[in-house]
Order: structure tokens, then sequence, then C-alpha cells
């Protein structure tokens, strides 16, 4: 059994990537402190390191604004580091990243990992924007997530963020549902590939839509507006990126990202299941 090392193990996306590695270590190790990085990594000796650590903001990436080095150390510095002590010490190692870097979808193609991210917007992105383009000129595995969403009741995931907007947007968008990028991760991390992939479900899908769905199959009760583009920053302080990705790189690995709309579905089965 591989000896995984997973930092940031009390956020969201880590709480699902030890469902795939149960026997991980977690250490409560600031990432962003290069001296604890390379005692815990001496000490542990992983086959694997995963980083789940960043900063996402509460109760959002506006946060960020007003948390600029903040974020910086927990999104730059700390993978800087993990980066220098994991290279020297050769272990392969997978950081999480954002595919919140890009605006449109690029002539209707989706962007490829080929493609230079393109959004700017918001302290958050820039920050995922600036480690994205450093990293990939290292041997790291960098998995991109959009939206990531799942049918449980954590609170970030993206149907359970939504229910709580009296306004949702109306903008296709690729997503990640958690069980497929957990595959994806399992199946990348076997075969020890490097370099970015996206891993998003095939198609697009608007918020305005999910949460459509959600009124019809979950909670006929819940009441929400649409809103479009152009009034979005009505609603938020900094830019939000919306876009569509391609997923064929990671497709060719033989993972399957099934349709976003069947993805949603399952999702909102087992939401319908909790209520
Ligand atoms: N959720 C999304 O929408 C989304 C989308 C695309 C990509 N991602 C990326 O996926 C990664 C995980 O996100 P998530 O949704 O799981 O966020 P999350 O729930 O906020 O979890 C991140 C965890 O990292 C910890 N952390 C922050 N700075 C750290 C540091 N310097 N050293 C060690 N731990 C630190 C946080 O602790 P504190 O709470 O104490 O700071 C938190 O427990 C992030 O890199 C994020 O950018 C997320």
């Amino acid at each position: 059994m591989e000896n995984v090392l997973l930092f940031g193990g009390r956020g969201y996306i880590a709480s699902h990537i030890k469902t795939i590695y149960p026997n991980a270590m977690l250490p409560e190790t600031d990432i962003a402190d290069a001296a604890g990085v390379a005692e815990v990594l001496d000490r542990v000796k992983p086959d694997v390191v995963i980083n789940a650590a960043g900063k996402t903001g509460r109760p959002n990436v506006d946060w960020c604004e007003d948390h600029k080095l903040e974020t910086m150390r927990s999104n730059v510095q700390g993978p800087l580091n993990l980066l220098e002590a994991c290279s020297k010490r050769k272990i392969y190692w997978v950081h999480i990243g954002s595919g919140c870097t890009y605006e449109g979808d690029n002539g209707g193609k989706g962007f490829t990992e080929e493609d230079a991210p393109n959004f700017t917007g918001s302290f958050y992105a820039r920050s995922k924007l600036w480690i994205d383009q450093i990293l990939k000129d290292f041997p790291v595995l960098q998995l991109r997530l959009r939206m990531p969403f799942d049918g449980t009741d954590q609170p970030r995931s993206l149907i359970n963020k939504l229910k709580k907007y009296p306004k949702v947007l109306d903008q296709q968008n690729s997503l990640t549902y958690v069980p497929d990028f957990l595959l994806a991760l399992q199946t990348l991390v076997t075969n020890r590939r490097t370099g970015i992939y996206n891993v998003v479900n095939s198609g697009t899908i608007s918020p305005y839509r999910i949460m459509l769905q959600y009124k019809e199959f979950v909670d006929p009760n819940h009441v929400f507006e649409r809103l479009t583009l152009d009034h979005l920053g009505d609603v938020v302080k900094a830019g939000r990126s919306n876009c569509v990705l391609s997923n064929a790189k990671v497709l060719a690995e033989g993972v399957s990202m099934r349709p976003v709309e069947e993805a949603v579905t399952e999702a909102l089965r087992d939401l319908r299941k909790l209520s």
C-alpha cells in the first residue's frame, strides 16, 4: 500500500481524498513553513505527497481580496516549499489546482492544458494561476478542479453553496463531480503521471439549471432567482471565472468523467435521500 502524506487534511477536498487513501498521514504542518515541511517529509518518508491545502476564503473567495499575504503564503509559498522539499528528496507529489483561471469557452472548444490562463479577475484566481504556471515546468501532477460538488451535506460542495444564494447565475460552466475526480486522482497517481490535467466532467451546465433540478427533485419549496452574467458584479466583490475546459487529456488516460448532467442527477438523488 502507498504511503501517502496529505496536506490540508481538514479541508473539503482532502476529506474526500482520505476516503481513497484511508491510511494517509494528515500532518497539521503549515505548508508555508519550509522547515516544518522538511521535518515531516523526513519523518514520514512518503511515497506520494498530496497538497490539498490552500486558502479558498470564508465565506468565499472575496476573503482573499482582503487577506492577500495569507493567500500568498498558502497558495504560492506553500506549494513552492513542497516543490523544493519533494524535488530534493525525489518524492512524487500532487498539487490540487483550479480551473478558475480561465474565462469563456475558447470558441466552443474549451480550454486545454496548453492554453494560457486568461482570467485574472480575483486575487484568489491570480494566486492559483501563478503557482499553476510555475509548477508546470516541473514534474508535478497538477489537477485542476472547477466548482467541485457531490451528493453529501458538506457545506463546501457547490450544490450546498448554491442553496444559500437568493440569486443563482445562469452561465454554462465546466464542473467537477468529486467521485469522478477521486477515480482520476487514483489512476493518475498509480501511473505516476505528471503535468497539468483538467479534471472536469464532460459537457457543461449552469448553476441556475442545477438549482432548477434541485427544486424539482429535492426541495420543491426552495426559492431563488435567476442571475445573468451582466449582474454578477452586483452580488460579489471580486470577479468570478466562468469557463469551459477541455477534459480530453484526462479522458485519454482511460478515466471516466461522466456527462455533467448525469453527475448532477446522481448527486441530487443522494441529497434527496438525506433530506
Ligand atoms: N472548493 C473549490 O471550489 C475548489 C475549486 C478548485 C480548486 N480548489 C482547490 O482545492 C484545494 C482544496 O480546497 P478545498 O475546497 O478543500 O478548501 P478548504 O475546504 O478551504 O480546505 C483547505 C484546507 O487547507 C488548509 N490550509 C490553508 N492554508 C494552509 C497552510 N498554509 N498549511 C496547511 N494547511 C492550510 C485550510 O485550513 P484553514 O481553514 O485553517 O485555513 C483548510 O483546512 C485548494 O487549493 C483550492 O484552491 C478548490
